[in-house]
């Protein structure tokens, strides 16, 4: 089964309360934060007071990204706040152990992303202990680019690691992920989809978490043998 994680980084800051209760008649399962702190990426976002005032007015889980320098020092403020899922990224702790004890200390679910450049390894010897690896399959900073294809090699890779360690493990994907990809992003073993852009540039939202779900198939268009293209 495949969740849909809406980013309300592609929202009207100004209508944040609109855009939770639009997704909460959807089929979206997780509501992405994306905190960014203009150190570990070059865009600044919101902060712990946002989560907190969302966590009032919705009672799905709270998935929040950390692009941030140092989280250890913030983690506890965004449990505290209401996050449900707080994830890290590797590169951003130089304690990345501690800092997801910490956040287990906290009751949260916790995950660790990688940036596209980020290898693997780093997972080794912390996997057994999360509940969910973020890939960026975009470079993170900014919602609307392109999808860069090696995250699905990644992907598979990485779904392969988990099985091989009899480990229940969720694998979401970020970054410029819609409807004309998401299938290949699930075949790869993603099941978690995070998508900004394609959610909320789109006329009818709803539709687009639908077939991120795959709730629809596709549309194929029917081309016969003899038909020229
Ligand atoms: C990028 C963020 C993403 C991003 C996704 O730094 O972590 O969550 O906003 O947005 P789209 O789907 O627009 O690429
Ligand atoms: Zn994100």
């Amino acid at each position: 089964m495949i969740k849909v994680a809406p980013s309300i980084l592609s929202a009207d800051f100004t209508k944040m309360y609109d855009a939770i209760k639009m997704l909460e008649r959807t089929s979206a399962d997780y509501i992405h934060c994306d905190v960014m702190d203009g150190v570990f990426v070059p865009n600044i976002t919101f902060g712990q007071y946002m989560v907190r005032d969302m966590r009032k007015h919705t009672k799905l889980p709270l998935d929040v990204h950390l692009m941030i320098q140092a989280p250890e020092k913030y983690v506890l403020e965004f449990a505290e706040a209401g996050a449900d899922i707080i994830t890290v990224h590797a590169e951003a702790t130089a304690h990345l152990d501690r800092t997801l004890q910490l956040i287990k200390s906290a009751g949260k679910k916790c995950g660790v992303s990688l940036n596209p450049h980020t290898p693997l390894d780093v997972l080794d010897y912390v996997l057994k202990n999360i509940d969910m690896v973020l890939l960026m399959s975009v470079n993170p900073g900014f919602g609307g680019q392109s999808f860069i294809p090696s995250s699905l090699r990644k992907a598979a890779k990485l779904k392969a690691m988990i099985g091989e360690r009899g480990l229940s493990v969720d694998i979401e994907m970020d970054g410029g992920i819609g409807p004309h990809n998401v299938r290949e992003v699930t075949d790869a073993g993603v099941n978690v989809v995070v998508a900004g852009n394609s959610i909320f540039s789109a006329d009818d939202p709803k539709d687009v978490i639908s077939r991120l779900k795959l709730e629809k198939p596709p549309q194929r268009r029917f081309v016969s043998p003899g038909t020229p293209e």
